[in-house]
């Protein structure tokens, strides 16, 4: 039997116009951050509807910036859910911060906020919540709960300062995304964003960090510079071409460069193209699934718009024909990627071994860990693709 064309997980949509613009830093010379991403972020900044994006080199280094930024070190906690890409808990470790890890809600694969309260102690500096998949978290009940237990703490323990726990959105997958009306980015202290080829625009590589403060904005900008207190471009144009920048903070180079910039600033513009095409297919799946009862459809709670970096389900195996692995390896063989949703990280072997935890201590994100499946939805794919994904699924019996 010949086998229909190969449909991937996820593939990015690129053209002539990103061609095109690469050719502006290729024939000016510039080729570090420089004006492109200074538009890049621009653009950003408004799309977001935030007052400052940094562009870095991905949002993995977003993230460590961002709690640098936040002012997370040794001895402090960062509440993270324990189902998400496994940096998100890593930048956490390279500040040499402790991750104290909070079960997911399987309806919307985002922090259980209910749970939140029981791992907030003295030590947490910060909580990250992920926007995953593209639905964002609920930032307004996060508030909540933070802002209660500031007011339990108002009079702190002796030899502790009183509390102020900073929110820094993993919004990896929610470029563009937007809850109760109010973009992914601008809903915290500090926003990280990601342009990996499996998101919707994508630079090859490449981060954004957000923010509405104009002092972390700045320290986020010379973080990513080495610590420099003038950026190359700044020095490039200044008057006085024999001062070289102070240092003084330990920065990092994380800077992006022009190339991505130009190609992010094209992909920028077809964002809400982007997720408006995918929110007509993501309806579409969601529709053709519902009447079968092994099937769990992503939810986007009211005043929410999906971002839909990823279409996740949730496979009910006491109830489904077959496995969700062998359904997985099925689709493959008919031609159709799919990828379990992300991984549960409590998990993984340095987690579990290191922080000494079970499985069955975030028993939601083992279940999202081993029962969810990503089936493809990108705008590469055609009305063609979308059917053939559905009808193959239906045919599970
Ligand atoms: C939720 C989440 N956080 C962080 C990252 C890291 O992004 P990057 O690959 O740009 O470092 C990803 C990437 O897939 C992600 O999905």
């Amino acid at each position: 039997m010949e086998t229909k064309k190969y449909i991937q997980i996820s593939q990015p949509c690129m053209g002539q116009e990103e061609w095109e613009a690469c050719r502006i830093p290729i024939f000016s010379g510039w080729m570090t951050q420089g004006p492109q991403v200074a538009a890049f972020e621009k653009l950003f900044a408004e799309i977001h509807q935030v007052k400052h994006a940094i562009a870095v080199s991905n949002c993995t280094t977003a993230l460590h910036l961002a709690l640098v930024a936040a002012g997370v070190g040794p001895g402090d906690e960062v509440i993270v859910p324990a189902f998400t890409w496994v940096s998100t808990a890593n930048a956490i470790l390279y500040c040499g911060a402790k991750p104290v890890f909070v079960d997911i809600d399987l309806n919307t694969f985002n922090i259980d906020v209910k749970q939140i309260k029981q791992a907030l102690t003295l030590k947490t500096k910060a909580i990250i919540p992920v926007h995953l998949f593209g639905l964002c978290a609920d930032i307004d009940a996060i508030n909540d709960v933070l802002q209660e237990h500031a007011l339990a703490y108002r009079v702190p323990p002796p030899g502790t300062t009183p509390m102020r726990v900073a929110i820094i959105e993993d919004g990896a997958c929610a470029s563009g995304a937007i809850y109760k009306g109010r973009p992914a980015g601008g809903l915290g202290d500090i926003g990280c964003f990601s342009f990996h080829p499996r998101k919707s625009v994508t630079t090859g590589e490449g981060g954004m960090l957000t923010t509405n403060d104009d002092q972390i904005a700045e320290h986020l900008n010379q973080l990513r510079n080495h610590g420099a207190s003038i950026s190359e471009e700044q020095r490039h144009k200044g008057p006085k071409p024999y001062i070289l920048p102070e240092f003084k903070m330990v920065g990092y180079n994380y800077r992006m460069t022009d190339l991505q910039g130009a190609v992010g600033l094209v992909q920028l513009k077809k964002l809400r193209g982007f997720i408006d095409y995918r929110n007509k297919w993501a309806q579409y799946f969601s529709e053709q699934f519902s009447e079968i009862p092994w099937i769990k459809t992503p939810v986007t709670p009211q005043g929410y718009q999906h971002g839909w970096q990823s279409y996740v389900l949730l496979i009910d195996e006491s109830k489904s024909p077959v496995s969700r692995n062998d359904m997985m390896e099925y689709l493959q063989q008919q031609g159709i990627a799919t990828r379990p949703g992300t991984h549960a990280v409590h998990m993984l072997e340095y987690y579990a071994k290191n922080y000494n935890i079970r499985p069955e201590d975030y028993p939601n994100a083992k279940t999202a860990d081993q029962k969810s499946m990503t089936i493809p939805l990108h705008n590469m794919m055609e009305e063609d693709d979308f059917k053939y994904v559905v009808e193959k699924i239906k045919e599970i019996k």
